[in-house]
């Protein structure tokens, strides 16, 4: 058994789902039934945060990137989720949950955006959980549209080059109005973060393993979950002044 210690859950949970072609390798078949499987083990994750009571799910789906790879993947991918968007709207709803994007969602399909708009819309005053999906997203743009976006405003008068410290620039990310992450998981047994929310990591805990995201169980997360409580979050200070604060 996993223990869990249900009133120390992070807050916002962050995931890079990777290792859906190596999966699909393994079982011999092609990438894209890969993403199809993946796309499962999405639909338990998302299932299991609401459940245990996590209040915000970032999931990486698709890098800026990723644009670059075959255009019949890409395809598939985009097709992917354009199905998930019709067939989880609706559990969406009956779970409270609410959804919502990080990335350049201009470059998705028009009917792909649309469909996005709709569910984020229709989710919209929903409470229990968000589900953020990072589409098109890539870390460093992100820093680069948020400084784009200042200095216009700055030219506009907007803001004050005395005003820009760490507060205002995050009003100015996709992710403006979410916690930072707690905790990161990644699958696969990659040690990197793929230009994945940048800024925002400065203090997530990190949590590898070498499971496939289609393999990703509800066992899976609980031990990501049970090895983030044990970490010790100090942000800078010691252990002696962390206690004397709790
Ligand atoms: C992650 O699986 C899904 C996306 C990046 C869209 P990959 O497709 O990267 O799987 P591997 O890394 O090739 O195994
Ligand atoms: C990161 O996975 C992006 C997503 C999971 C959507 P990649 O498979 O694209 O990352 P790299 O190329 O291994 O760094
Ligand atoms: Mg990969």
């Amino acid at each position: 058994m996993i223990k869990i210690d249900w009133n120390k859950l992070p807050r916002h949970i962050a995931i890079i789902m990777d290792g859906n072609g190596r999966w699909a390798k393994q079982h011999a078949i092609g990438r894209v039934r890969g993403h199809k499987k993946g796309a499962q083990a999405v639909r338990t994750v998302v299932k299991t945060c609401r459940e245990i009571g996590i209040k915000y799910l970032t999931l990486y789906a698709f890098s800026i990137e990723n644009w670059e790879r075959p255009a019949k993947e890409v395809e598939a991918l985009m097709f992917l989720l354009d199905e998930y968007l019709t067939k989880e709207t609706k559990e969406l709803q009956k779970q409270g949950i609410r959804l919502t994007t990080i990335g350049e969602i201009d470059r998705l399909h028009p009917l792909v955006k649309d469909k996005l708009l709709q569910t984020k819309e229709s989710t919209a005053k929903n409470d229990q959980m968000v589900l953020n999906l990072a589409l098109s997203y890539g870390g460093k743009d992100e820093i680069i549209s948020a400084v784009k976006r200042i200095v216009q405003d700055n030219k506009r008068g907007i803001i004050d080059i005395s005003d820009i410290n760490k507060e205002t620039f995050d009003r100015y990310l996709y992710t403006y109005g979410m916690p930072d992450p707690d905790l990161l998981i990644r699958t696969s047994g990659e040690y990197r973060i793929s230009n994945f929310l940048l800024w925002q990591m400065a203090y997530t805990e990190l949590y590898f393993t070498n499971v496939l995201w289609p393999d990703f169980t509800k066992d899976d997360l609980f031990k990501a979950i049970a090895s983030y409580q044990k970490r010790e979050r100090r942000f800078g200070l010691t252990s002696e002044q962390l206690e004397e604060i709790n």
